[in-house]
């Protein structure tokens, strides 16, 4: 683990982004972005080594390791530490997995995170979490290892629309209910009546990943619980991900809204926050709570969910993180039960 803080570069262009002909550079690349994006080759080819790998959670497995290091050894290339520099060019498995090899292998060489999905670029890019997964527990095993630096290339975003750009509205949506600046380069009224779309959320990003950045420089190692609050969300998210395979950032989506409810139900968010919190979930970030009834879970199941998923303190105590006012997030402590009852409660509001 290293102190380090993580530069952050954006480039238009892919053939702007240049690696030092001075360290040994490999790259850890989605293979599915070989076919996808224009240029990608030649890019590639200024790196000593290329390993394509298949994204996606299987990656983040002890198992893929051992193939992946017998390709690095059987490369003629002289690696050392302290000029090796490990690139991981892809979405968010492939930073984990790439992040927790550059912590380990030869005991730690730098590492630069290339994120190719929104998800990715403003969230798991930075913060210098690694992570597999092992006896069926996601992110078990991971290590802090901060990236030397982060190459945000518009040239892997240009297109990227649809799915994967709907999928990271929830992680954004967190990041401005957090965050003032966030909230009000996201709030204007011109802001409101625009449709999201690639180059909107790339005027955004880097609010977005200097709000993050902010909060993890307070607690680089999560040892003081200011990183915390970045959890917001995250606590019916990560239920209804695990429950109904939902995707992680729309899953948070869903638990934006519940996080406000909680917040009003104990008492921490007056009516009025409420509204308008949840209006700017809806209308500035296209946010729904609509099908909610479908995910309708069964209380005991939710209860499992929630207490294995790290948060509970004392047993049957929930450390909740909810919203006192628009970005003043507050740490509530909420008996499980009292949990699922406002829970009910939201399922029959929504
Ligand atoms: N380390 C952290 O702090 C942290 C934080 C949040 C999430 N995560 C992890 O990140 C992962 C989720 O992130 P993700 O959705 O980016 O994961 P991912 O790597 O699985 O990518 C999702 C999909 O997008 C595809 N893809 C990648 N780049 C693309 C591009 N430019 N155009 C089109 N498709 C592209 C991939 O092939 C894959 O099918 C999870 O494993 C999660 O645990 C880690
Ligand atoms: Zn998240």
């Amino acid at each position: 683990m290293s102190a380090v803080t993580t530069k952050v570069r954006f480039f238009s262009k892919l053939s702007q982004a240049k690696t030092d002909s001075q360290v040994v550079n490999v790259a850890f690349v989605d293979e599915v972005l070989l076919k996808r994006v224009p240029g990608i080759k030649k890019w590639l080819a200024g790196f000593d080594l290329q390993i394509p790998l298949k994204a996606g959670e299987d990656l983040k497995s002890a198992s893929r390791i051992e193939a992946v290091v017998e390709t690095l050894v059987s490369a003629p290339v002289g690696y050392a530490r302290g000029r090796t520099r490990f690139f991981a060019i892809g979405g968010g498995s492939i930073g984990d997995f790439t992040g927790f090899l550059a912590s380990t292998f030869l005991r730690g060489v730098e590492l630069v995170q290339v994120p190719t999905t929104w998800v990715s670029a403003m969230d798991s890019a930075h913060g210098g979490k690694t992570a597999l997964n092992a006896a069926g527990v996601k992110n078990i095993l991971g290590t802090f290892h901060p990236a030397a630096e982060a190459w945000i290339i518009e040239d892997f975003f240009r297109k990227q629309g649809g799915e994967r750009l709907e999928e990271s509205l929830g992680e954004a949506a967190k990041m401005a209910l957090l965050d003032e600046r966030v909230w009000k380069a996201s709030n204007s009224a011109a802001e409101k009546a625009a449709r999201w779309n690639p180059a909107r959320m790339w005027k955004l990003l880097p609010e977005i990943i200097d709000a993050k950045l902010r909060v993890v420089a307070r607690d680089p190692v999560e040892m003081k619980g200011a990183r915390r609050v970045l959890n917001l969300g995250h606590t019916l998210g990560h239920a209804l991900e695990a429950h109904h395979g939902l995707a992680h950032g729309k899953a948070v989506g869903i638990g934006l809204y519940f996080s406000l409810w909680v917040s009003w139900c104990e008492g921490a968010l007056s009516t009025e926050d409420f509204f308008a919190l949840d209006r700017a979930l809806t209308m500035n970030w296209g946010l729904s709570l609509a099908n909610i009834r479908k995910l309708r879970m069964e209380r005991d199941r939710v209860a499992r969910l929630i207490l294995r998923d790290k948060k509970s303190i004392a047993s049957g105590e929930i450390r909740f993180i909810g919203l006192k006012a628009p970005c003043r997030p507050v740490q509530l402590v909420v008996q499980i039960d009292d949990l699922l009852d406002h829970l009910d409660g939201f399922w029959d509001e929504a």
